[in-house]
């Protein structure tokens, strides 16, 4: 099916907390190993995603090391890094953005998310409430901002003080790269909607995201701004449905109920993000059955997953069909992942990619291979896809 909008941007995810082929079993388990995140970095270089969220917290590798790793290791891939301001000083950060930006050659982009586990939180030194967070995050923005566009910053704030702050080695990227960002909660919006380039929202249902997103336009507009938008969310594709959605039960046929129960009640006690409270809304705290939220929307990833807990099933037209629905309402970049990343990067790009108009990337030879001893037949070329 062709479609005159602009293709969406498709990222994907470099899971620097671990991988498998089932949820919520040791069985199948692939640890963050940096030779296995480098395999799905320069796979995915290779087929044509724009760029790769890399997550923080407790259980992550550190996001901006391994991008600094992987950066070399890959030509066109951009790193959105996801960036938790209460850890650190703006300048700090301000000099590793910078840093990371000229060493990839302009590919750095940030997450800023402020957190939403407040036990977590606290071992990393933040005792802020929900709401101070935010207040803090947006004086690190005032400051982080200003200092990458070059300026010399003074900044009296409640939660930050900087005196003369100056970046002396400057990003490649002009103002500054990319401010992403992922929040629900009301002063979320309101950072958002004073800061950032980009907001995200994990994967809800249409009407749902629709709302969110038309309170973020109208705050920015408020600032005089505009804001892009993402969608975040795991991808079941299959040639057809049916094996979609068995693909889709086989994710969750090793995890036991106990299992669910434990990681719903942790979300329930520790967590204090509105983000977090809507994903587990969806499937009524850990209900096995009622899972499709939405057409095509399944929220079993949410049952031990805490953050992006809703995977968009079904073969190449349908989920494209969908994607578009989410498009329609102003969603131009879609961060996605499946499981496990390395085999289900090259799923979603073969299959999905086509449907949506999106370009693979690569060298691609333009010979025609044979059937036979070393082939497999088709053009060794890819189709030229085109968005018209
Ligand atoms: C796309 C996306 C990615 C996120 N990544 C992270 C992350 O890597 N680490 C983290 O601590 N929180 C992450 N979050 C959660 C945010 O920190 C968010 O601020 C938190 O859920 C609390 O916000 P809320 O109460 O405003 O929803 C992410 C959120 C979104 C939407």
């Amino acid at each position: 099916m062709s479609d005159a909008r602009k293709p969406l941007d498709l990222f994907w995810f470099i899971p620097v907390s671990g991988d498998g082929r089932y949820l919520g079993t040791e069985q199948g388990h692939r640890p963050a190993d940096f030779r296995y995140l480098k395999q799905i970095a320069q796979a995915v270089d290779g087929l044509g995603y724009q760029g790769v969220l890399i997550p923080t917290g407790k259980g992550c590798d550190d996001p901006w090391i391994t991008a600094a790793a992987l950066a070399p290791h890959t030509e066109r891939l951009k790193f959105l890094l996801a960036l938790r301001p209460g850890v650190a000083q703006p300048t700090y950060f301000a000099r590793q953005i910078a840093a990371i930006d000229r060493l990839s050659n302009g590919r750095a982009i940030v997450n800023i998310v402020a957190g939403g586990n407040a036990r977590e939180l606290a071992g990393d030194g933040i005792f802020l409430s929900h709401d101070e967070r935010y207040e803090h995050a947006s004086e690190f923005l005032h400051v982080y901002r200003r200092l990458l566009a070059g300026e010399t910053v003074d900044f009296d704030g409640r939660y930050i003080k900087v005196r003369g702050a100056e970046l002396s080695f400057p990003p490649v990227q002009k103002p500054y790269p990319g401010i992403w960002f992922g929040g629900s909660s009301d002063p979320a919006i309101e950072v958002a909607a004073e800061h950032v380039d980009v907001y995200l929202t994990w994967g809800e249902p249409l009407d749902e995201v629709a709302a969110k997103l038309d309170a973020v336009r109208r705050r920015a507009a408020a600032f005089g701004r505009q804001v892009r938008f993402g969608l975040r969310l795991h991808l079941i594709v299959r040639e057809t449905e049916a094996e979609a959605w068995a693909a889709a039960d086989k994710l969750i046929s090793n995890l036991s109920d106990e299992a669910i129960a434990a990681a719903q009640a942790k979300f329930a006690h520790d967590s204090d993000s509105v983000g977090q409270k809507r994903m587990s809304r969806l499937h009524k705290g850990g209900r096995r059955d009622s899972l499709i939220v939405a057409p095509n929307l399944w929220a079993g990833v949410g049952l031990v997953r805490g953050g992006a807990g809703t995977a968009l099933v079904g073969d190449p037209e349908t989920v494209a069909k969908r994607l578009r629905e989410y498009q329609d309402l102003g969603i131009d970049t879609v961060i996605a992942s499946g499981y496990p990343h390395l085999e289900e990067a090259y799923t979603v790009a073969e299959l999905l990619f086509p449907a949506l108009g999106i370009g693979r990337g690569g060298e691609v030879p333009s010979h025609q291979t044979q059937v036979g001893e070393f082939g497999i037949g088709g053009t060794g070329r890819l189709r030229a896809v085109s968005a018209s």
